[in-house]
């Protein structure tokens, strides 16, 4: 079974996609560290992540930088977002991430647009969501746990500059999937997001 989970920035959707993975016994692909990946590799090369050709060359990156620790930093998330938007790198990451979700046995995979051109077929699709308020508060204490400095009012402002260009982009933009289930994580503990991910997949996996 193919399980789709989409959604903006720090909803919760990786620790759900990584929780349902464990669940139901299925490998998981968070696509978006390959957008990372690309746009930390244009900073290595000093090229410029809004120039499409600089981007497609950084889609050549090398596996062993899918393990580099500042991949997960705010400004290769920003990067992200912007390499993201040049159709060609879409392109370039699609046959990568389509091999994963058709693999024998199915997959779990989260990103923004799992549901809508990754794997539209997906019995189980998620579009999961939470206040820009909810999602920045999480935010600022993962990075007070890391001993980041950081004003919780430039987390917020970034996490909705970065959701209206994901939102806004003419390619694959983030928006849910006709067929996928609204969860949303504001008022929800981890535990209670997993259990409400886990019983929505339960039930489309019943009835497909
Ligand atoms: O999920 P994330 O924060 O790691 O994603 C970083 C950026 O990558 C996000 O702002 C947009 C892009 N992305 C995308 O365009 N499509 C995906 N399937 C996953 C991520």
């Amino acid at each position: 079974m193919i399980i789709a989970v989409d959604g903006p920035t720090a909803s919760g959707k990786g620790t759900i996609a990584k929780a349902l993975a464990a669940h139901f016994g299925l490998p998981h692909l968070d696509t978006g560290l390959l957008y990372r990946a690309v746009g930390r590799q244009v900073a290595l090369n000093g090229g410029n992540p809004d120039d499409p050709a600089d981007a497609l060359v950084a889609c050549a990156f090398p596996d062993s930088l899918l393990d580099d620790p500042e991949l997960r930093s705010e400004a290769s998330g920003g990067l992200a977002s912007r390499v993201s938007l040049h159709p060609g790198v879409r392109q370039a990451l699609y046959e990568r991430q389509r091999a994963f979700a058709t693999q024998p046995g199915g997959a779990v995979l989260d990103g923004r647009d799992i549901g809508t051109v990754i794997a539209p077929e997906a019995p189980a699709k998620l579009f999961v969501v939470a206040s820009v308020s909810a999602r920045a508060e999480r935010r600022f204490k993962e990075m007070q746990a890391q001993g980041r400095a950081v004003a919780l009012a430039d987390i917020a402002a970034d996490l909705e500059a970065r959701d209206a260009r994901d939102r806004s982009r003419a390619e694959a933009p983030l928006v849910a999937a006709a067929d996928a289930v609204l969860l949303d994580t504001s008022d929800l503990n981890r535990d209670e997001a997993i259990a409400a991910a886990i019983a929505i997949v339960t039930k489309a996996a019943g009835s497909c």
